[in-house]
Formats: structure tokens, sequence, C-alpha cells
């Protein structure tokens, strides 16, 4: 499919107003994504898991209206929000041609997070996603007539347009990102991995210690930016393909030992483009080196699979089998909470996307 088949060519006007209402979840890398040309276009494929409890929820209140601006609120946690309005016009500008009807109406955007604001998690994935399903559920409301398959098409693509790694959270358990020889994917927009997935990988943890809720102080914008003439990026880019190609037999054979290997590497190589990037820059805080020592003693001891891995911030995500949950939680819960800001952490697992919710 190219970016033309994502453009919506005609649609019923006479619609005065509605409302629809998503969440979408929040996801984590195990491939990743660092480095992009054009608009949100990946110079390397990634895989992640899609997560279930971090999620945002979002409801548009869309009201027909004759101005030719865009035109809308953000309200966030309950109160008006001006802060979140730039991302979002930026967003509408980059998807007007694909959602033509954004200027014909004025839209109230009725946005939280279930997980603690300034978390240090980042919100636009989750964010992302949701406000793109209800876009895809307005389009519906005025006509367009789809089948399920091309909506979480196009929600994605849309979402890739608001924050690159948003396009991975409308389906899970595993989505796929990027042109690869591995899978079907595509850079336009994420796909559902269609591997097999052994047992081991079903229903797999991640607890989300919060090491750190400040700012970040370089934003994943600047970041990718830095990849362009960084002088390790053709090998990352195709240690990513490598990496990939890898983890799709690890799903399908359940080799818990080559995935922490390939996902701890992946981690820590997404870190170290960080530091050797001109300017060069260190997200991890003390705490985070801290932790993932911690972990490796732990693994060791305890002949373990729990295994770390990072997002472009000092959290630590935690990443274990099902089974090993009981053993594992006792871990966090004595020997890895000290190391979070306020003992604070989540617990969440691998889930489904995006979800529908009624109006009330
Ligand atoms: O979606 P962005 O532009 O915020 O980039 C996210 C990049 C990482 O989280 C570091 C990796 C990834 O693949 O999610």
């Amino acid at each position: 499919m190219t970016a033309q088949d994502f453009i919506l060519e005609s649609y019923n006007s006479t619609i005065e107003k509605g409302k629809v209402k998503w969440s979408s979840p929040s996801n984590i890398a195990l491939v990743k994504y660092w480095g992009k040309r054009d608009q949100q276009i990946p110079q390397n494929p990634s895989i992640s898991f899609t997560l279930s409890n971090c999620k945002t929820i979002t409801e548009v209140t869309y009201v027909k209206k004759d101005s030719s601006d865009f035109s809308f609120d953000v309200i966030f946690e309950g109160v008006k929000n001006e802060a979140f309005k730039p991302k979002i016009e930026t967003f509408f500008k980059r998807i007007e041609a694909y959602v033509p009807f954004l200027k014909d109406y004025h839209f109230t955007i009725d946005t939280s997070n279930t997980f603690p604001h300034s978390s240090g998690i980042a919100s636009s994935a989750s964010g992302m996603s949701a406000l793109a399903m209800c876009l895809m559920s307005i389009e519906q409301e005025l006509g367009a007539q789809y089948s399920e398959e091309f909506v979480i098409k196009k929600a994605s693509f849309l979402a890739r347009l608001g924050s690159g790694s948003a396009c991975r959270s409308i389906e899970g358990e595993l989505v796929v990102w990027g042109q690869n020889d591995s899978t079907d994917s595509s850079d336009l927009y994420g796909i559902k991995f269609d591997g097999d997935i052994h047992p081991n990988f079903k229903n797999y943890q991640d607890t989300i210690l919060l090491v750190d809720k400040g700012e970040k102080q370089v934003s994943s914008t600047v970041g990718h930016k830095l990849m362009h003439g960084h002088p390790f990026a053709d090998e990352r880019f195709k240690q990513a393909h490598d990496n990939l190609a890898k983890l799709k037999s690890i799903f399908a054979s359940g080799d818990l030992e080559n995935f922490v290997k390939i996902v701890e590497s992946e981690a820590l190589t997404l870190h170290a483009m960080m530091m050797t990037s001109m300017p060069y820059f260190i997200l991890m805080k003390p705490n985070t080196l801290e932790v993932i020592n911690k972990i490796w003693a732990y693994r060791k001891a305890n002949n373990s699979n729990v295994c770390f891995t990072l997002d472009a911030g000092a959290n630590v995500h935690v990443l274990y089998p099902e089974s090993e949950q009981d053993s594992v939680l006792e871990f966090i819960k004595n020997e890895l909470s000290d190391y979070c800001q306020n003992q604070q952490y989540i617990v969440d697992f691998v889930g489904n996307g995006a979800e529908k919710l009624k109006i009330n």
C-alpha cells in the first residue's frame, strides 16, 4: 500500500455532531526504532510488546463549524490544557490530506492517562494512537465504508504521523513496524507480528521502574535527528534487521536465553547511540545502572530469565515470563523499589491494543 491509499475521497458533510471514545496502550520496543527520515519514516525496523495497563483514554466530541481553520480544545485529566495544543495542531496539519474533514468540525479532545502524570513514561504512543482511533471512528460515522483491517492500518498510519512508535500501539501482542525481509511490515504503518509465538512469550510481564520522573534533557525528536551522519548509524540499522530476524525464530522456539541477549543488547545499543552522537548525551541515571546490575546478579543467582529494556529515558522496564511472576515481583519489591522515585513502579503485561469504549 502507498500513502495515497489512505486518502478519504468523500464523506457525508451533513452530519452535525457526534462523539467517539477509545483507549489505547503504550508499547515497549524490543528492537528499537532510533533514527528517521521525512515524516516518521524509520531508518530501521522495530518490534514491540503492546502493554495493557499503561494507556490513554480519549473522548472526542465533534461539532460542525463554518470557519476554515483547525479548531479544537484539549482537556487533560479534567482540566483545559494549552500545552498539548501545538503538538496536536502539527499532527492535524500532517494528516489533513488523509482526513479532509478536520477543518469542518470543532473538536473537544478529552483525554487522560492511567499511569501517573509526569512519571517519565512517554504518553505519545498511547495518546496519538487513541486519537488516531477516534478519528477513524469519526471517519466511519461520516460514512466511510471500511473493512476492520483497513481501519487498523489507517489508524496505525495516522498514529505514526503523530509519533513514530505510536503506530505500534493499535494492536497486540507484538507489532512490527518498518520494511524488512523477515515480515510483511511497511515503513508506513505497524502490523501485528504474524509469526509463531511460543507459550513462553504468552502474557509476558513488564514492570516499569520509575527511576526518574523528571523531564528528559533531550527529546526523542532531537535524538532521532542525531542519527543523521552518526558514525555508527549504518551498522546499527543493519543490526536492527538482524536482531528482528533472530527474534522471529526465538519467538517460535521459545528460546528465552537468546531473547534476553537480544533485548538487553538492543537497549544498551540505543543508549550507546545517544552517547556516541554529536552532541552526545546520557539519559540513564546512576540508579538505572544500579538496577541493571541487580537484575544481572539476580538472573545469575536464580537461573532466571528476567531481563531489562530501556526506552529513551532513565526508567527501567523489567521483562519476565509469566511463570516467574511471583518470584520476580518479590525481587522488585524487596531489592529494586528502593532505586525508584518514591519507590514507585507499574506492574504491566502484554496486551491486545486499542479498544472502543462506550460513551456515557
Ligand atoms: O516515537 P518516538 O519518536 O518518541 O521514538 C521512540 C523511540 C524509542 O522509544 C526510544 C524506541 C522505540 O522503538 O519505541
